[in-house]
């Protein structure tokens, strides 16, 4: 592994991509595919990625085909400058930064993958379409940037499970590494989109945490303790207008029934004010059980980088 603080290569078009991947010593390379406005929990992924491969290629990319006509495409926070700062502290080689016409020069792709049944539950009943949009770029930009491994985040638990999917069902020659949810010391799951809370938004979205963490600790009662537990903290803080909390199988994404014990997802959207925020735990459910960092059966990277 190559320790450096250099100011990574930047790359705009296909050429700049191939040209900077070309450079590179080695062919062992991780992606971290990102939409910019990068926090911590990015760089997570990044050093996550630098502890295994000798080279790290971040891609900042806002991809407008994952996002419906109402949503927040025009005010997504665009912050490139303090996300090269972060790359380059994190130490990544090279950041692919296309516009969208560079990927895709002939407008929106006629031919898409398709995220089927799996990606039309939970975050994709609020957002038809979606992970048709997530899946087809992560599919390119596995293709452009020829990666031998891609890290993602479990905070986005459906898109990571989808990814693997995709990798598997349409057999992608990349390893998927998950990288445990990062948080603000207060519980907070970070995101891009936590710029947009005020601070009083910001106060109520606590509750998300809050709830996972209570139902982590109702565990060990079964399925309905948990969901149980985690509702009656968001019951106590109306302005969490709740989307979805659901305790699901996390290769299904199907309710557990009330006998099941194992590895679960818990899950929670919310609005708070106008903003959409997501968040979730796994958990084992079952004696002795409670939250975990990732799920067991997954290859994954630690917390500790
Ligand atoms: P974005 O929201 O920028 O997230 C990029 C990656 O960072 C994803 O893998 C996400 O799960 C991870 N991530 C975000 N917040 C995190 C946190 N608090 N802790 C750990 N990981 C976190 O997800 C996307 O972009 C896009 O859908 C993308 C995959 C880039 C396709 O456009």
């Amino acid at each position: 592994m190559t320790t450096t603080t250099a100011v990574p290569a930047v790359a705009h078009t296909r050429e700049e991509l191939k040209a900077a991947r070309e450079a590179l010593p080695s062919r062992d390379v991780a992606v971290v595919m990102t939409m910019g406005a990068l926090h911590d929990g990015h760089a997570q992924l990044i050093r996550a990625a630098r502890q295994r491969h000798e080279h790290v290629v971040v891609t900042i990319f806002l991809n407008p085909l994952q996002f419906g006509p109402k949503e927040d495409l025009s005010r997504y926070p665009r912050t490139f400058d303090d996300d090269m700062a972060i790359c380059t502290q994190a130490g990544v080689d090279v950041v692919f930064a296309p516009t969208p016409d560079v990927v895709y020069p002939d407008g929106d792709p006629g031919v898409r993958v398709s995220a089927g049944p799996l990606g039309a539950m939970l975050e994709g009943a609020s957002r038809p379409g979606h992970f048709d949009g997530v899946l087809t770029v992560v599919g390119k930009l596995l293709h452009l940037t020829a990666a031998r491994s891609a890290y993602f985040g479990q905070k986005d638990a459906q898109q990571l499970l989808l990814i693997r999917r995709m990798v598997r069902d349409l057999d992608f020659p990349v390893e998927v590494v998950s990288v445990p949810t990062v948080r603000e010391d207060d519980g907070l799951a970070m995101s891009s989109r936590n710029t947009y809370l005020t601070d009083s938004d910001r106060e109520v979205a606590l509750c998300l945490s809050r709830a996972l963490r209570a139902g982590g600790e109702a565990a060990s009662y079964g399925p309905s303790a948990v969901r149980r537990a985690a509702r009656e903290v968001l019951v106590d803080e109306p302005l969490a207008l709740v989307d979805y909390l659901v305790l699901v199988h996390p290769l299904t994404l199907a309710d557990v029934p009330e006998w099941y014990r194992g590895e679960a997802l818990l899950a929670v959207a919310a609005r708070i004010g106008t903003t959409r925020l997501i968040d979730n735990t796994p958990l084992v459910v079952g004696p002795g059980g409670g939250a975990i960092d990732v799920f067991s059966d997954v290859p994954h990277a630690r917390a500790e980088v």
